[in-house]
This record gives structure tokens, sequence and C-alpha cells, in this order.
């Protein structure tokens, strides 16, 4: 379903042949696939592509339900929470109007108190429904901010309608929001025990508001399953190994960046996506390729710049939709005052493509290579299979880096000074030491 065009990297390409990276990758495809691995207890979603299709019909009733009973969905989660399904969301709905499902929206990632505010009460006169999601049903971010709208909803509708309406996504028996969503009775779903954040968007966690959003996860899944088939393969031929192979030359090289580029605006949280699973996955140990992205030509116009004559750090991976779903025109004007007669006849994906090339050429001269990811369209089907593409072509990367790829210790950092900072209960002597630090330190 994908090809790699690695014409404008293969140099790097080249080099990852003569030495032994494509041994180094099938052992560490071995060790992934026997779960002998770092971090071998969160494999489980390698096996969600066949596993989650009898979670199907219960995922599809709640969204039926969410649609006959709202027009919003209203999404609170952070991170792997969160990021699944927005980028499925834009990616497959029209850019304007209405479409088969519910409005979606989200809250909870972030901790922006004038958004809450405006949202509180953008949905005051609103029909909505909420699923709450936290994997570990203790995130600060998505708990505020689901203590607030499940109040409104119940000022709204009462308490008893509000409870069918709140759907919740977290561990089976671990966390507050279990205990919450078991003691208010809410419509609960499991997060596999064995999945982590950022692996999640083919379980409950994204496919419950892709499904409200009127998009086919049956589908998706179906993607993810012939992504499985196809990726399965232990030699040059498998994408996933032309992607890792090159893209780690490149890091060995000293291209420290690698930019997710797109020509489709509505591709921009699929990057969002992609950054959090790189970046979390990778980023430890001082190792790691830093995630980035830029949507072309937009970006053309503020970082090209920088990409064309900046520090020779990065490089880009760009994801070429061959065929957009809609195309149009360039139509000829007898005046001509435009001066763009000569594009008459034309139609806009042509010049967006031919943008793409000259991109392409432009910045190899100027010494950042590009990896060219073809998929011949973006639907459902086509976005389950770069879920899964993405997720193994990761934690084979991480493998070969010699990191674990799925733990994320360092994200903890910054939620301890916070919780020390806020007083939270069991944090008394981190408090007291935070607060002498920052005696020396201006706080704005
Ligand atoms: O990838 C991860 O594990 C994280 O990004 C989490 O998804 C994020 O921190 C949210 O955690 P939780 O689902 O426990 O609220």
């Amino acid at each position: 379903m994908i090809t790699l065009n690695l014409d404008y990297a293969q140099e790097a390409y080249q080099k990852s042949l003569e030495k032994d990276a494509l041994e180094s990758l099938k052992t560490a495809h071995k060790a992934l696939e026997n779960g002998t691995g770092k971090g071998n207890d969160f494999l489980g979603w390698l096996t969600l592509p066949e596993n989650m299709e009898q979670k199907l019909s219960s995922i599809n009733d709640a969204a039926k339900r969410i649609k006959d009973q709202s027009d919003i969905l209203l999404v609170i989660g952070i991170g792997g929470s969160y990021l699944g399904a927005k980028a499925a969301v834009e990616a497959l709905r029209p850019y304007f109007g209405k479409t088969d499902g519910v409005e979606v929206l989200f809250a909870g990632h972030h901790i922006s108190a004038e958004y809450m505010a405006d949202l509180e009460q953008y949905l005051s006169d609103k029909r909505f429904s909420i699923n709450v999601i936290s994997k570990s049903g203790t995130t600060t971010e998505p708990a505020i901010a689901f203590r607030r709208f499940r109040s409104i909803l119940e000022k709204q509708v009462g308490k008893e309608e509000a409870r069918s309406r709140i759907f919740a996504t977290t561990d089976a028996s671990k966390g507050a929001l279990r205990t919450l969503a078991d003691n208010e009775g809410f419509t609960s779903f499991v997060i596999p025990d064995n999945v982590g954040g950022r692996y999640s968007v083919l379980t409950p966690v994204g496919l419950l508001p892709i499904a409200a959003a009127g998009i086919d996860i049956t589908l998706m899944l179906k993607g993810a399953q012939t992504a499985k088939k196809e990726l399965s393969v232990k030699d040059k031929s498998n994408p996933s190994y032309q992607y890792v192979l090159t893209r780690n030359a490149l890091y060995q090289s000293g291209k420290k960046i690698e930019l997710f580029v797109h020509y489709e605006p509505k591709l921009h949280f699929l990057g969002e996506w992609w950054k959090q699973l790189f970046g979390e996955s990778e980023g430890k140990e001082n190792l790691g390729i830093f995630p980035s992205s830029a949507g072309f030509t937009t970006d053309l116009h503020s970082l090209g710049q920088y990409i064309q004559e900046g520090e020779r750090h990065l490089f880009e991976t760009v994801l070429n939709i061959e065929t957009p779903k809609k195309n149009l025109e360039i139509q000829k004007d007898e005046d001509n005052l435009d001066n763009l007669n000569y594009l008459s006849g034309r139609d806009v994906d042509n010049v967006n493509k031919q943008a793409m090339q000259g991109t392409l050429l432009a910045h190899h001269d100027g010494n950042a290579p590009s990896i060219v990811i073809n998929i011949e369209k973006m639907d459902a089907e086509a976005f389950g299979y770069l879920v899964f593409f993405y997720e193994l072509s990761c934690a084979l990367s991480g493998y070969t880096l010699g990191v674990n790829p799925f733990d994320q210790p360092g994200v903890e950092a910054y939620k301890r000074n916070m919780f020390a900072l806020l007083e939270k209960p069991g944090f008394e002597k981190e408090t007291k030491a935070i607060k002498a630090r920052l005696n020396s330190k201006k706080t704005r």
C-alpha cells in the first residue's frame, strides 16, 4: 500500500546497506516478534489489528448512541489519549461542513483556563456527550477538564441523562477514572495493559471517537491488518526497513532533526501524533532524532529559508498522498491580468505536486535530504496502514538505537515539580524543597 522513494536520500540508504545495519534490524525485528527485547510487556499493539476485531461492534454501538443523543462529542484526554483520534478525525473528514458523524471537540490536552471557559460557553446550548480517556486514570489535565465538563453536562441534562452520555476509556481495574466509571455506571472501555498511550490509537482510545466522527473503523483495522502482513517481511524490500535504515544512517551522519512533511493541511495532526510516537519512544539516554514537522507549501514561506540554507542538521520525511479526494482545474481568464494563464488547464493538485518535486530537488541540493513515503490515497484503510507502519518503524528504530521504545520516564519530571508546587498530598517534602529552590528565581 505504500512505497518509498529514497532517491533524495540515496547516499544514506546505500551507506546503511554497506554496514551491518540490515542484520541489526533483522535481529531487532525478531526480538520484537518473539517478545525478547526491551519493554516487552508493552507489545500489545502488535496484535491489535486482529484482536480489536471482536471489540468493533461494541465500539460501533456506543458511537451510534453518541450520534443519536448528541451533536458534539467532547473528547477529554492528553498525549496518546488524544492525538490519534485528533489525527484521524482531521485527516479523514472534509475540511468544511457537516458529515455523517458528530462534531468532535477536544479538552484536557492542556491547562488553558481561557480555552475551557470559551468551550463551556460554546457547549452551553449544545447537545453533547463526553468521552473521557486516560490510561492511568490519574492525569491532571484531563481530570480537571472532566470535573468541569461533567458538571456542565449534569447541569444541562440532569445527573441521570448525563450518566448515559459519559463514556470512559481507561484501565481495566486501576486508577481514579476506573473507580469513578464503575461507581457512576458510565459506559466504559478498557485500554489493554500491554498497550502504551502512544501506541493506543487502534484501541477504544482512538476507535470510539473516530467511529463517532462517522469514520469506518472496520476499514481502519483492515488497513492495519494489511500493514502487519506486508511489513512482516525481513529484508530490504520492507518499507519499514527502508525507512528505519535511511533515517538512522542520516542520524549517524549528523542529521539530528527529522521533519515530518506533508502537502495537505489535514495531515497536520498526523504529524503531531507521529512526533509523540517517535519523540517519546526514542528520545532518551541522550539519544534520538528530534521529531519536528512542517506543512508545505505553507511553511516553505516561513521555514523554507532555514531548511535550504540554515544549519545542516535536518532531513525530511515527506508523506505524499498520490491522489487527493478532490481536485480542481485552474481555468483560463481572457484578461490574464494576473499572468496565470500559463497554468490554465492544469489541476491544482498537479501544481502542488510540481511544488513538491521542485522542493525535493532544491532541498537535496542544499544538503537537506528527503525520504518520500508514497501512499495512493488518504482514507480510513490507508490511515490504519500508516499507523501500523509508523508504530512498527518506531519500535524497530528504537531497538536498533538500543533504547526501550515503550517507556517514557522523562515525562515524570515536570509532573513531580507541578505536584510539589500545587502542594498535592504526598509531596510535602518536594514542596518544601522546590519552594526553597524557587525563592532564588523569578516566577514571571
Ligand atoms: O504515551 C503516553 O503514554 C503518554 O503520552 C500518555 O498517553 C499521556 O501522558 C496520557 O496519559 P493517560 O492516558 O494515563 O492519561
